[in-house]
């Protein structure tokens, strides 16, 4: 399969510039959108914490909070006040400080028997906010490991064949805590904006071979697999030392 896609990538100094183009991208992006609700999928891990402050701090009130929606892209399978949570992480760095209507804060519920029951609940969570549609998010925040994987999405996962039409499913991550919720691949592809939020030097190895060879790339990390159907835009913000090496 030709990947022709056209992957945008822009780079910035640090992470800290990145974060604050990322912040921009997103308030230019709910302000040129004509929907009524804007509807964001988060993403968990530790290089978007610094997007989020400034969503709370330097850029909150460019932001109609009551029209925007949140999301999860990934849980892990812990209470939501463990330090591994992505909720928690989003609470402490952006909810605790902005006012947005509680209804419109939608996490995956992990305060269940199992990580399925979890999982299932989330998809009814997003066909009661999207129809029975394949739920199509205004704006994807994505992150990626430096094994490729993204969300919780990880490399040679069987679910990523996703033969059935499943919206969120449980994956088991390589480190602790092993057992995650996530979104499916169908589901990261079908978002109107998608945005790869990438620092660190880690990152190097997989991010260029990505860049470099789509192609090779596709099949070895769920990260480029994520090709937004249609008119869906992806947009790579990447950092120098995930560049550079
Ligand atoms: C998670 C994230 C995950 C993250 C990558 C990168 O739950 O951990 O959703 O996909 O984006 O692991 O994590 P860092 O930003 O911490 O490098």
């Amino acid at each position: 399969m030709d990947h022709a896609l056209i992957r945008k990538v822009r780079l910035f100094d640090d992470i800290d510039a990145l974060s604050h183009a990322a912040a921009l991208k997103l308030v230019e992006s709910i302000a040129n959108s004509s929907v009524p609700t804007f509807s964001i999928a988060l993403s968990g891990g530790s290089t978007p914490e610094r997007l989020y402050r400034l969503l709370a701090g330097d850029y909150a009130r460019e932001i109609p909070w009551h029209r925007v929606h949140l999301f999860w892209g990934d849980e892990r399978f812990v209470p939501p006040d463990d330090p591994a949570s992505n909720y928690r992480m989003v609470r402490h760095a952006l909810l605790d400080s902005i006012t947005i209507p509680p209804k419109n804060v939608h996490p995956i519920n992990t305060e269940t028997d199992d990580a399925a029951t979890s999982a299932a609940l989330y998809a009814r969570t997003l066909r009661e906010q999207f129809g029975d549609d394949l739920p199509r998010f205004d704006l994807n925040i994505l992150g990626m490991g430096d094994d490729g994987h993204t969300a919780s999405l990880f490399p040679g996962g069987a679910y990523l064949e996703n033969n059935d039409d499943s919206l969120v499913t449980v994956t088991q991550a390589p480190v602790a805590p092993h057992t995650r919720i996530s979104l499916t691949m169908p589901v990261l592809c079908n978002a109107r904006t998608t945005i790869f939020l990438v620092a660190g030097q880690k990152k190097h190895p997989v991010l260029k071979e990505i860049l470099d060879d789509p192609n090779g790339s596709h099949g070895r990390y769920p990260a480029a697999m994520v090709e937004p159907r249609g008119d869906g835009e992806l947009l790579w913000m990447v950092d120098q030392s995930a560049m550079m090496g």
